[in-house]
């Protein structure tokens, strides 16, 4: 018997010793020390021993035991050790290696000139309304003073979801909108968005694009005041010498209405091939907001007057960039959009 226990310690002491892994160390211990394991089974032997010999040899397996464990404890430390320096290692971070340059994103024209037509009306005191893309066509024509056969109803110009839902086609619903939240308090907001027209697509047309509306309403609102904020638009936007210069124009939901001009931006007003030779660049529409959409919109028309005005984002920039194709302005070719700042 006690052969046998050396024998095994001795044969335990020298697997664990060869043991090359963490893997085979728990093996090792399985096979000697688990429940079907070599020792385990000699302490079943016990039952058949006296009851002198029972405590002497329980004791001597118990040192065996001990001692496997004590050695499998020793031999996993120095393992696991080495293993976790091997993994160390391998996954070795190089931190002489250089970096990589991480891109800056740059603001797409289009943005950049929202956002500067925000900061200026902003400096004026306006406040930004937004309005969602898709809309009533309530809000987007009828609010807006549009007869029921108004041509631009027709679905050539409109993107209807059902009879009454539609991607406005201007950013006008957004007054509506706005005056049905205010009314019967004063309104100075203009308000950024998208817009959406049935169009064939080419170098002047595109079927997204975007317009900043602008809407004044309180007591004693006048045309001259309408003037005044333009004008200083124009020179805050294009520069200190800019005119404008009003055309009368018809718009449903403003009247009297004006198309608005400013100075040619390349040749100052002398005339070139941009501005065909009269001087002038058109840039929006305006005018004083008509009774109907006012009286709609909550407002009594004998007490409350406003204007409002309407222009392309896409056209200020093309403009402002000299960029001969709208199509660049949403085609997001990097090349493109990375020249403006
Ligand atoms: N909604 C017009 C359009 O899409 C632009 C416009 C013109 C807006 C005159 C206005 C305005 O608010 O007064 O062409």
């Amino acid at each position: 018997m006690l052969d046998k226990l050396n024998e095994i310690k001795e044969i335990a002491l020298n697997q664990i010793k060869a043991a090359k892994d963490s893997k085979t160390l728990e093996e090792i211990k399985i096979k000697f020390l688990g429940k079907k394991g070599e020792i385990t089974s000699l302490l079943k032997l016990l039952g058949s021993l006296s009851a002198e010999e029972k405590p002497k040899f329980g004791a001597l397996v118990n040192d065996v035991r001990n001692f496997i464990e004590t050695e499998l404890d020793k031999f996993f430390a120095e393992i696991k050790n080495r293993e976790l320096n091997e993994k160390f290692l391998q996954e070795k971070v190089d931190i002489t290696l250089p970096g990589r340059p991480q891109k800056i994103g740059v603001r797409h024209p289009i943005r950049i000139v929202l956002d500067q037509i925000e900061e200026i009306f902003i400096g004026m005191g306006f406040d930004i309304e937004e309005g969602p893309e898709i809309d009533t066509d309530f809000n987007n024509f009828k609010a807006m003073n549009f007869q029921d056969d108004h041509p631009a109803r027709d679905s050539q110009d409109t993107f209807y979801i059902n009879e009454s839902v539609l991607f406005r086609t201007h950013t006008s619903p957004i007054q509506a909108r706005t005056m049905q939240k205010m009314a019967p308090n004063p309104v100075r907001v203009i308000c950024p968005g998208r817009a959406f027209r049935r169009d064939d697509i080419d170098a002047t047309h595109s079927v997204q694009f975007h317009q900043v509306e602008g809407l004044l309403i309180d007591k004693n609102v006048k045309f001259s005041d309408l003037i005044g904020i333009l004008q200083l638009f124009a020179q805050k936007m294009f520069g200190e010498h800019m005119k404008i210069r009003l055309r009368p124009s018809f718009f449903p939901f403003t009247e009297p209405s004006a198309e608005v001009d400013v100075s040619c931006i390349f040749c100052g007003g002398k005339g070139c091939s941009f501005c065909k030779h009269s001087g002038w660049l058109e840039i929006l529409g305006a005018g004083a907001v008509h009774p109907n959409v006012l009286k709609t919109g909550g407002y009594d028309p004998e007490i409350y007057s406003g204007w409002a005005f309407g222009m392309g984002a896409e056209r200020i920039a093309l403009l402002k960039y000299q960029i001969n194709d709208i199509r660049l302005t949403f085609e997001n070719d990097v090349r493109f959009l990375k020249q403006f700042r």
